[in-house]
């Protein structure tokens, strides 16, 4: 093999040069949580609250029917819209948690909810599209739209609605300039802030009124601590919901959830995701149908995580948190952090890397005014709550 002579200085190569649509911004979470894994490799003791990452296993079904088919039979594609027992068991779940007559025909299982994402938007939304999203809110929307070309319009919620979007302000920026979707999530994400039903519905049948498509992401849904969340497909079946196996039970890395889809647009979801898929995961399909089966074990994860909501909502108040966003349910508690900085990025730098607690600054969700917050997820160990709780406040108190 010829070997180049170190004499003669290697060809420069032209560099390439990324695509417009890869301009997007960062998922801050995801960067803050590689920085925090270097630093746990480099032996320092890391508190992870950066994530929304159950810290429990999936329940033992799931892990004993993944095993199982392992051993056995080829784990091969599945139909491109997953397999029809899982489809067949989550139309199942809506009858039995809702009370909600789906047809496992209109169910897609995706890649996780963030495959689901891409396919209902690919099959909504053409370049130029305006979908308005809430702010603060999940960063993955933002940034999928802008790879996408779709444009982002911002519902700005505050305490005034306990940071719930409402019917009025979809209105409101309907008439300024016509949009082309909506896409809420309740529980939400940062803040926990949960629609009432009332709410719900009344969003609900305001889109189906203007005929704008609304995509409900019920991925939280299980986590509530008041009151059980609705499915948006309780008022209107024109509704596109989408859920994921991640968070109530525990199955981040499988990457498996799922879209409802109105029966018009089962087919164009389908050829979408033959071509950009192919099938989602098998081995994570055959899982997750046991999932549906760990009510009891799933129940127990999430006494945990109430316990640890309840050690934050005391504790953070008396560190000097006083404005905390209402933590309905999911696993997050959003922190107003005015006080002591307007830049949340550094000041989330500086409490990983001085008091070993990784946290998610608000401008990951809310890029106008999330300087002057953050989110935690407690979604850990209890002990871990109360550890970061003494780290945070032994830190202030030396800052
Ligand atoms: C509101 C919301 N939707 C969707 C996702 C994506 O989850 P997955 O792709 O694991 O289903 C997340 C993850 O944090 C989220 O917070």
């Amino acid at each position: 093999m010829p070997v180049a002579s170190p004499s003669v200085p290697p060809p420069t190569l032209p560099q390439l040069i990324p695509a417009r649509r890869a301009a997007i911004a960062p998922f801050i979470a995801m960067d803050v949580m590689r920085e925090a894994n270097l630093l746990e490799k480099a032996g320092r003791s890391i508190i992870h609250m950066e994530v929304g990452e159950p810290s429990a296993a999936p329940p033992p079904l799931v892990r004993e029917a993944a095993i199982a088919a392992l051993g056995g039979q080829k784990v091969g594609y599945t139909d491109a819209l997953g397999l029809f027992s899982l489809r067949q068991r989550i139309a199942r779940h809506y009858r039995d948690t809702y009370g909600v007559a789906v047809e496992a025909e209109r169910i897609a299982v995706t890649t996780g909810s963030s495959g689901g994402f891409v396919m209902a938007f690919l099959a909504l939304f053409d370049v130029g599209a305006r979908v308005a999203v809430s702010a603060p809110g999940y960063p993955a929307y933002r940034n999928i739209f802008a790879a996408l070309g779709i444009e982002t319009v911002e519902l700005r919620t505050d305490a005034s609605t306990r940071f719930a979007v409402t019917a009025e302000m979809i209105a409101a920026a309907h008439r300024q300039k016509p949009v082309d979707g909506l896409l809420l999530m309740s529980p939400a994400n940062p803040t926990g802030a949960m629609l009432g039903d009332l709410q719900l519905r009344e969003v609900t049948e305001l889109c189906d009124r203007l005929g704008i498509p609304f995509i409900s992401d019920e991925i939280y849904h299980g986590l509530t601590y008041e009151r059980p969340a609705q499915t948006a497909l309780a008022f209107s079946q024109r509704a596109i919901v989408v859920n994921s196996f991640s968070k109530y039970y525990c199955m981040t890395g499988w990457r498996i959830g799922w879209l409802v889809l109105p029966p018009e647009m089962v087919r164009p979801v389908e050829r979408l995701q033959q071509s950009m898929a192919i099938s989602p995961p098998t081995l994570s399909q055959i899982a997750a149908e046991a999932a549906f089966d760990s009510r009891d074990e799933l129940e127990k994860i999430k006494e945990g995580y109430a316990r640890n909501r309840a050690i934050l909502l005391n504790g953070l108040p008396k560190l000097g948190f006083s404005d905390l966003a209402p933590a309905d349910g999911a696993f997050y508690v959003y922190l107003d952090i005015s006080r002591w900085t307007e830049d949340s990025t550094q000041f989330c730098h500086e409490l990983l890397h001085q008091a070993g607690v990784a946290a998610t600054p608000g401008l990951d969700f809310d890029p106008t005014q999330g300087n002057r917050a953050l989110r935690l997820s407690y979604a850990g160990a209890e002990a871990d709550m109360v550890e970061a709780l003494r780290r945070i406040g032994d830190w202030l108190a030396r800052r």
